[in-house]
This record gives structure tokens, C-alpha cells and sequence, in this order.
């Protein structure tokens, strides 16, 4: 596909607000961007971003029409209170003190029985206050879905960064946000329309040590049920881009299309000698 030629019904923003991803989130793109920018297409009709995580790619670029969607459910609900809720997020927000005792009091919350009844402006609260406090900013579950990092030390964490917050607001006004998995994509996304992927990175091998992709629990067949729904996307006319781990296999999965290695800075690890670059795939049907 060429995406120069496509003549684009899409208005452009008359100014973008200066924000980020509200939250830091596990393989979050923030650091990629300068390979991903200029990849996007320079036109397109609606954006997807059906694994969107904390959303680094949707907050730089601010298309005018995007659905955004991942499988988890705490995530959607804080996108949704950022959304429509901000200012009692904001008043409970600002209730948490940044103590340790608070921390694993809070943290422990959705083990307890009433945890399901509690408002989305709560829920949302309490994930953002973890999320900023927590041990390098990892939001991780266990296999009950209960969260389960430790308190992280830090001299003086922002929790409450309320210009920013106010930022995602204000460009999320009109967008879509859904709870589910990426499958949906196939029927919603038409002619012209932009698809950015970024699942679960597939594992660079067998012998690697990939932990923090199974927590997601996207298996290899969830890697193949994808490739096939870009084959689909691709037949239908719609633009893909989609971030991977260079596993050999991916490159079997999208041959034909557009790959492009590229040296991402990786951000979140507690161990230190697996953090600097790695090479990943960045492949496009365009
Ligand atoms: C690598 S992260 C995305 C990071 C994001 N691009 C960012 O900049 O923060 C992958 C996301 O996929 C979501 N996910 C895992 N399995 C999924 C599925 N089957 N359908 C949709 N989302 C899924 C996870 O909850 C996670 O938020």
C-alpha cells in the first residue's frame, strides 16, 4: 500500500496539547518514538491502537479520530476516569500520602471482597498512585489478578502530575476506549484507516527468559492469530504498523511485508545488566 497517494478525510488538529502517557507501563514506547514517528503514515482515516497500554504512540501523534483498546480491564477503567472523570480523580488523587504502610494497605485492596463494588474514579486512583510508587513503576499481577509489585523508594514521586493529567483529558475528549482483546479490530477497522500494533513481545528465543511476556499471557498462537488478522487488515486496505521482538519467527509470520530492524532503548528492569539496546522489528504493510 501507499500511503502517499491516499486522499485522507481526516481533519487535522489545530494545535496538540504537550502531554505523555499518564502512566509508565511495561514495553511503553515512550523511548521508541523517534523510530515510530516517522513511520506512521502521513495520512490516514481513524487510528486503532487495540494493545494500548499506557498509549505513548496515541498521545504523540493526537489523531482526531482513535479507538483505543487492551485486555486489561483496571487499565480501560483508569483511561475511562481520565476521560470523564478528571476532577474527582484529581480531589482523590491527592488524598494519597506516599508511605509505605499506605502503599501495601491500598496495594492489598483488590484482595478484598468489597474491591469489585468500588467507583472507576477509586479504582483508577488507587492503579495511577501504585503505578507511581511502586518498584520501578511495574504494574504487575499475579495469577488471581491481584497486583503484586512492592513499594518503590523514591526521593519525592510526582503522584499527582496534574498538568499532564489535564493534557490526556482534554485530547481524549471523543475517542473511544474499549475493553477487549485485539481480535475486534478485523470488523471495526475500514480503507484508509491506521492500525498500530504493539503486542506482548514474542520471545527472541527458546532459551530466553521472557517472564515479563507471559504475564501478559500472549502465547505464540496469539502471535500467529495476529499475523493472519494483518493479512486481513492489509487485503481490506487498511494501514498496519506493528512493534516485535526480533524473534526469527516474527520475521517467518510477516514475510512479504515491510521489515524493518530497529535499536530500542529498554526501559523497564530490575536487572541492570539486561537493560541498554536491543534490536526489534518494526513491520508495516505501507
Ligand atoms: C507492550 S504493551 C503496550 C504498550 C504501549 N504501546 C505503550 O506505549 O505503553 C502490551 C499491551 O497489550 C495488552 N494485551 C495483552 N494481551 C492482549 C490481548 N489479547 N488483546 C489486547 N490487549 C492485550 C496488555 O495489557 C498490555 O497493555
Amino acid at each position: 500500500m501507499n500511503s502517499d497517494s491516499f486522499d485522507s478525510s481526516q481533519i487535522p488538529l489545530p494545535y496538540s496539547l504537550r502531554c505523555k502517557p499518564f502512566l509508565k507501563w511495561a514495553g511503553g514506547k515512550s523511548r521508541l518514538l523517534p523510530e515510530l514517528e516517522p513511520r506512521t503514515p502521513r495520512k490516514f482515516k481513524r487510528y486503532f491502537e487495540p494493545f494500548v497500554g499506557g498509549g505513548a504512540l496515541f498521545f504523540s501523534l493526537q489523531p482526531t479520530v482513535a479507538t483505543l483498546s487492551d485486555m486489561n480491564g483496571d487499565l480501560i477503567e483508569t483511561w475511562k476516569a481520565v476521560r470523564d472523570s478528571l476532577p474527582r480523580l484529581l480531589e482523590d488523587l491527592k488524598k494519597h500520602p506516599y508511605e509505605s504502610d499506605y502503599f501495601y494497605q491500598l496495594r492489598d485492596a483488590d484482595r478484598q471482597k468489597g474491591y469489585a463494588r468500588w467507583s472507576t474514579v477509586r479504582k483508577a486512583s488507587r492503579l495511577i498512585y501504585l503505578n507511581k510508587t511502586c518498584f520501578n513503576g511495574l504494574y504487575r499481577v499475579n495469577s488471581k489478578g491481584q497486583f503484586n509489585t512492592p513499594f518503590g523508594r523514591y526521593v519525592n514521586p510526582t503522584i499527582v502530575d496534574e498538568e499532564n493529567l489535564r493534557a490526556c483529558s482534554r485530547v481524549l475528549q471523543g475517542v473511544l476506549i474499549e475493553h477487549r482483546s485485539f481480535g475486534d479490530i478485523l470488523s471495526e477497522a475500514e480503507s484508509g484507516d491506521f492500525v498500530y500494533f504493539d503486542p506482548p513481545y514474542a520471545p527472541i528465543s527458546s532459551t530466553s527468559d521472557f517472564t515479563s511476556y507471559t504475564s501478559e499471557g500472549f502465547s505464540v498462537s496469539d502471535q500467529e492469530t495476529l499475523a493472519d488478522l494483518c493479512r486481513r487488515l492489509d487485503k481490506k486496505g487498511v494501514f498496519f504498523m506493528l512493534s516485535n521482538s526480533s524473534a526469527s519467527f516474527i520475521k517467518k509470520l510477516y514475510e512479504g511485508f515491510r521489515i524493518e530492524t530497529v535499536q530500542a532503548p529498554r526501559a523497564i528492569n530490575s536487572n541492570a545488566s539486561r537493560r541498554g539496546k536491543i534490536a526489534e522489528f518494526i513491520i508495516r504493510n505501507y
